[in-house]
């Protein structure tokens, strides 16, 4: 069904495509050598023009585990980018060695733009402030998983019926919240709380164009200490400080949200605490040793829906 397929971002499955990875995503957590060998002698190329850690090494150990090779960049400084060629021509280059091709870049279109250019697969790994939808499926996974383990969602419900969902911090910039807004909205009954100072609001094409236009409910507020306690799902997320034009207001709002212990005590029992992870400032560290926080189980999640998701793109499955 995913066949062949270019994922640029979350609107290019279905809600039912997702749930189908999902459940495979699923099989491989409770059999980690359920599709090990079935992409042998297939290619996935990693070219990353920003910085990562989990998204390029889940990628790889996905491929690894499924029995596939890897090559690629992690800087873009040691691609012939840094000598002025186009990502056009990189994009057709890479798909003449790789069956398929993860990309991270600091332009918005950017992976728009590397799918129309390519005949193999593209994956977004992110493009700048806009997208990143392998993240959303991480995020999507870890709380389906959490809400089956919860046993809250009945046989044949939609785990993410009826959520409050709580984005917390750079509202603006985060790409991961705008992926998992895009992709929640398409769920019944899904609110939204969108926490942030008024420089960082999540941008109108969000508001507006999605959450407005789908008839999603959603509220804005600066106040985290006002709305933990009806969150099932917080959503922290880091200042993206590589996005802002100058240093001053970096430093002046990177502060803006700190997640403590004693704010954890207003939350409900049943809360998780979701972050797409690196970590800065904004979950104090003394709050992972709280049951409901679930940002390195997270981790976990982002490997196995990549494994599916690369299983089922290259015919695998
Ligand atoms: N969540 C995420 O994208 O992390 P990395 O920047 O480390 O890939």
């Amino acid at each position: 069904m995913l066949k062949g397929r270019h994922l640029v971002e979350p609107g290019d499955f279905s809600v039912e495509e997702m749930e189908t990875l999902f459940s495979l995503a699923e099989h491989i957590e409770q059999d980690e050598t359920y599709l090990r060998e079935s992409c042998r002698g297939k290619v996935l190329a990693t070219l990353f023009f920003e910085p990562s850690t989990r998204t390029r090494l889940s990628f790889e150990a996905a491929m690894l585990r499924l029995g596939g090779s890897c090559l690629g960049f992690a800087e873009p400084g040691s691609s012939s980018a840094a000598k002025g060629e186009s990502l056009a021509d990189t994009i057709r280059t890479a798909a003449c060695y790789a069956d398929a091709v993860v990309m991270r870049n600091p332009k918005e279109g950017a992976a728009l733009l590397a799918s129309r250019y390519s005949s193999v697969p593209v994956i977004n790994a992110g493009d700048g402030g806009h997208h990143h939808p392998t993240q959303t499926l991480t995020d999507l996974l870890t709380i389906r998983q959490l809400k089956k383990a919860a046993g809250v969602a009945m046989a044949g419900d939609s785990p993410f019926l009826g959520l409050t969902v709580g984005c917390c911090g750079d509202l603006k910039f985060g790409r991961t919240v705008h992926s998992l807004i895009k992709a929640l909205s398409r769920c019944p009954n899904v609110k939204f709380i969108l926490i942030s100072p008024e420089e960082l609001k999540v941008p109108e094409y969000i508001t507006g164009g999605i959450l407005k236009k789908k008839g999603a409910a959603f509220l804005e507020t600066s106040r985290l200490e006002k709305v933990i306690g009806d969150l099932d799902v917080l959503y922290m997320t880091r200042v993206q400080r590589e996005r802002f034009f100058n240093e001053e207001d970096y430093i002046r709002l990177k502060d803006s949200y700190i997640l403590t212990a004693e704010k954890m005590r207003l939350a409900r029992k049943d809360l998780i605490v979701l972050h797409p992870l690196p970590r800065v400032n904004e979950i104090a560290v003394e709050v992972d040793a709280d049951p409901r926080a679930a940002y390195f189980k997270q981790v976990k999640y982002g490997m196995y829906v990549r494994m599916a998701l690369l299983a089922s793109i290259l015919g695998a499955v």
